[in-house]
């Protein structure tokens, strides 16, 4: 079976997010969508409600699993019996910081990376930049999947 993990902070998932775990599902046997556990980083969602929308979003899909993990993805990786990650590259400017997380992991584990060119309608997309236009009412219709819309509005108005 041909495994891959999808990791990430997905604070929250967007449909960016979204279109990199569905081309995934279609490549692989298996995707496992794994949320980084950072005590360090501040986020609008816990872990578990990031897993739990994850779920929701991605349920369409029967080969898609969603887990947590705290510490090295390598770790991750050869816990679950995983040898391939894949993320989505959105501009040059990802390349850099991706590619030395790809070699290190390479040289860590000889875990390889697969890059996805992400859908031009998602290249200018982040969880942060989502946050930060819904935070001051901006209209993110689109650039989250519906259930997470308002899912946001309504933790931005706890606030
Ligand atoms: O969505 P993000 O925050 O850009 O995802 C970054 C993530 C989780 C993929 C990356 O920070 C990661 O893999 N962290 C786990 C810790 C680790 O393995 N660090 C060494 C990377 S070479």
């Amino acid at each position: 079976m041909q495994r891959v993990v999808c990791p990430g902070s997905f604070d929250p998932v967007t449909n960016g997010h979204l279109d990199i775990i569905g081309r995934a599902a279609g490549i692989y046997d298996e995707v496992i969508v794994a949320v980084l556990i950072n005590v360090t980083k501040h986020s609008l969602f816990t872990v578990d409600e990031r897993v739990e929308m994850l779920g929701q979003v991605t349920s369409r899909y029967g080969n898609v699993k969603i887990d947590r993990f705290h510490g090295l993805l390598v770790d991750f990786c050869a816990t679950n019996g995983i040898t391939a990650v894949i993320k989505g590259l959105r501009a040059v400017s990802d390349f850099e910081y991706e590619m030395q997380m790809a070699q290190m992991n390479y040289r860590l584990a000889k875990i390889e990376t697969l890059f996805v060119t992400t859908n031009p309608q998602y290249s200018f997309l982040s969880s942060s930049l989502v946050k930060e236009i819904a935070l001051y009412g901006g209209d993110v219709t689109g650039l989250v999947p519906e259930q997470i819309l308002g899912r946001l509005q309504a933790r931005l108005a706890e606030k």
